[in-house]
């Protein structure tokens, strides 16, 4: 099966009568608002309220496919079935249905709607500990839908506890979880990949490393809450968070117990292997045609939602991507093909236009792409050439490796670690501490203040800019952030993320905006929170600042829950909307392949 067709059965199952779940659109892979975690991981992410008892708009129950990124993987990409980038088909119960419907209906999926035979499927379930029971629940409901005894087997909270940070003892305090039931698939012994693994001394089991066994899906029984050390409270409700991987049961549909073999991955590297007249199937080519893919298909989306490759956070991991696609490309032919990464760009675009990505970021992606991998070029050969002088690497040189040639840790780890050396990476990140304190004080600017002066004139301009930057969510989606400011007596000049210019309506729209919430004359106030309380309110920051344990939020509107604009700030700002007075956008400038730049004055 094709992967899309996968997708659309799972949605269209979980759709029909009885099970009557709803679609909801899946999140952005950049959350802007959760600095808990850099992207979107798992599709309960954006449902953690309803999983804690809040009423989701949609109902109790809810189906669909989330576009996810799990950086944790990517050592591992290269195997037969891991990828930085992957699509989590999800279906919740929220306090609705429980384990019987749960594990009946995706083990009817999986065999009436996929095909897959009864006799591959395995199954684990929770062995208890601590304060929640064995699952025999769970095994019992297995037993009872056809699954032989021997095939279940039972594994401690490691394997089967799901939350977002790990076991019990690893959740903090407030955090979700509970024991969960995994279904696994048998590409059999006859393969041998046990044999020929690295595991081949060690029994095979369900989960065993090797490669035979394939995980396809979780079902998490989410009905636990931690409120204290060593303590768990039950959820108001009985809440099902299922994940499965799009990608994997979707090879499973095709017998291949490699995810690079199914149609969305097999395009990219069917085109990667034209441009660079290398096989798949010669063994050498086999794990960097693995990583080319998987990266340049997760850098895909990320630049499609508006990331730019940087040194920090989401822009360090894009950057990251690309990089190593490049090594590794580089590797494998001795230079770099510039058409390799157009070519696999086209391929995500082609499979990837009616899901998630817009075709009108297709030009843009590949220019985000192709400028990042020109920066790179221009230094690798000459970052290589010195990698070839140093005969034993340390941190130290590590470092001068990542602040001459852009070379990222990892790149260097592992053309060393092909040498057997290794990087002590404590000692890098304090060589990387310290760097960042020296260039603190330069990039400080960005996000806090930025004013030139503290005339009046100015500190109007200011308050306009946060009404700017709320206006221009409000208009064009959460997904845009500021990317730097200047203000000055005269004008407030912003750049924020966005492939394209606004339309005269957009800018209509922002403009009328920013004058509504002026003429009400909102009052502007501050408010002195803790950091972590201050993010849940969901005021804006820039992600990845240090910002200190305290830390003001500047809002507009009477209450801080029903403000128009949130935003961590230092101030000074005006202390009512109309002494903003009127304002227009002067003008609007594209920067960059992702950056529109406005220029605000006052309509005098
Ligand atoms: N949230 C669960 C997972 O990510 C389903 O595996």
């Amino acid at each position: 099966m094709k992967t899309s067709e996968v997708r659309e059965r799972y949605i269209k199952f979980f759709e029909a009568s009885p099970r009557d779940h709803k679609q909801i659109k899946p999140a952005p892979l950049v959350l802007p608002e959760d600095p808990t975690t850099l992207f979107t991981s798992a599709g309960m992410q954006p449902l953690v309220p309803y999983l804690l008892g809040e009423e989701h708009p949609k109902g109790k129950r809810l189906v669909n496919s989330q576009p996810s990124i799990r950086m944790q993987d990517i050592e591992e990409v290269g195997d037969n079935r891991h990828t930085t980038f992957f699509e989590m088909l999800g279906n919740w119960s929220l306090g609705d249905y429980f384990k019987d419907e749960q594990l009946a209906w995706f083990y009817e999926f999986l065999t009436s709607e996929i095909g897959l035979t009864k006799d591959r499927l395995w199954i684990s379930v929770f062995e208890g500990g601590g304060q929640v029971p064995k699952d025999i629940e769970s095994a019992e409901i297995w037993k009872k839908i056809g699954i032989k005894e021997s095939r279940i087997g039972y594994y401690s909270a490691k394997k089967n506890w799901w939350s977002r940070n790990g076991t019990p003892s690893k959740m903090p305090i407030g955090d979700i979880g509970g024991p969960d039931s995994e279904v696994f698939y048998d590409f059999g012994e006859e393969l041998k990949l046990h044999e020929n693994s690295p595991y081949a001394k060690q029994k095979c089991h369900m989960n065993c490393d090797c490669g035979r066994f394939l995980e396809i899906g979780n079902s998490v029984f989410m009905q636990y809450k931690k409120v204290a050390e060593g303590k768990l409270e039950e959820l108001p409700n009985m809440n099902v968070d299922f994940g499965g991987g799009l990608e994997r049961i979707t090879a499973a549909s095709i017998d291949s117990p490699d995810v690079f073999e199914i149609d969305v991955m097999k395009d990219i590297i069917d085109g990667l292997e034209k441009i660079t007249g290398k096989s798949y199937q010669e063994k050498k080519n086999i794990v960097p045609f693995r990583i080319i893919s998987d990266h340049l298909r997760a850098a895909t989306f990320l630049a499609n939602d508006g990331v730019l490759p940087s040194n920090k956070q989401h822009g360090y991991i894009l950057r990251r991507l690309i990089r190593r696609s490049a090594v590794k490309l580089r590797d494998m032919e001795g230079s770099i093909h510039e058409n390799a990464f157009d070519k696999a760009i086209d391929k995500v675009f082609d499979s990837y236009e009616d899901h998630y990505l817009d075709l009108k970021n297709r030009q843009n992606v590949k220019k985000v792409l192709s400028d990042e991998l020109k920066r790179f070029t221009n230094t690798l050969e000459k970052g290589l050439r010195e990698i070839k002088k140093i005969d034993t690497i340390d941190a130290r040189k590590a470092f001068d490796l990542y602040q001459s040639y852009g070379f990222p840790l990892e790149i260097t780890a592992e053309i060393f670690s092909e040498r057997g050396q290794a990087i002590d990476i404590n000692r890098f990140q304090k060589e990387f501490e310290k760097h960042k304190e020296a260039s603190r004080s330069t990039s400080a600017g960005v996000f806090k203040g930025g004013l030139a002066d503290e005339s009046e004139e100015t500190i109007r301009f200011h308050t306009a800019t946060h009404l700017l930057q709320a206006a221009l969510r409000k208009v064009l989606g959460e997904n845009v952030i500021q990317k730097g400011q200047n203000i000055s007596g005269q004008r407030s000049r912003f750049d924020f993320n966005y492939p394209k210019k606004l339309t005269e309506n957009e800018l209509n729209k922002v403009e009328s905006l920013i004058n509504e919430i002026v003429e009400k004359n909102l009052p502007v106030k501050k408010k002195l929170m803790k950091r972590t309380e201050a993010e849940r309110t969901g005021a804006i920051h820039a992600f990845g600042e240090k910002y200190g344990e305290e830390v003001s939020v500047y809002y507009v509107g009477k209450t801080l829950e029903s403000a128009f604009s949130r935003e961590f700030c230092g101030g000074p700002h005006v202390s009512r909307t109309s002494q903003v007075g009127r304002v227009k956008i002067k003008k609007q400038d594209k920067i960059g392949a992702n950056t529109v730049r406005i220029y605000l004055v006052f309509d005098n």
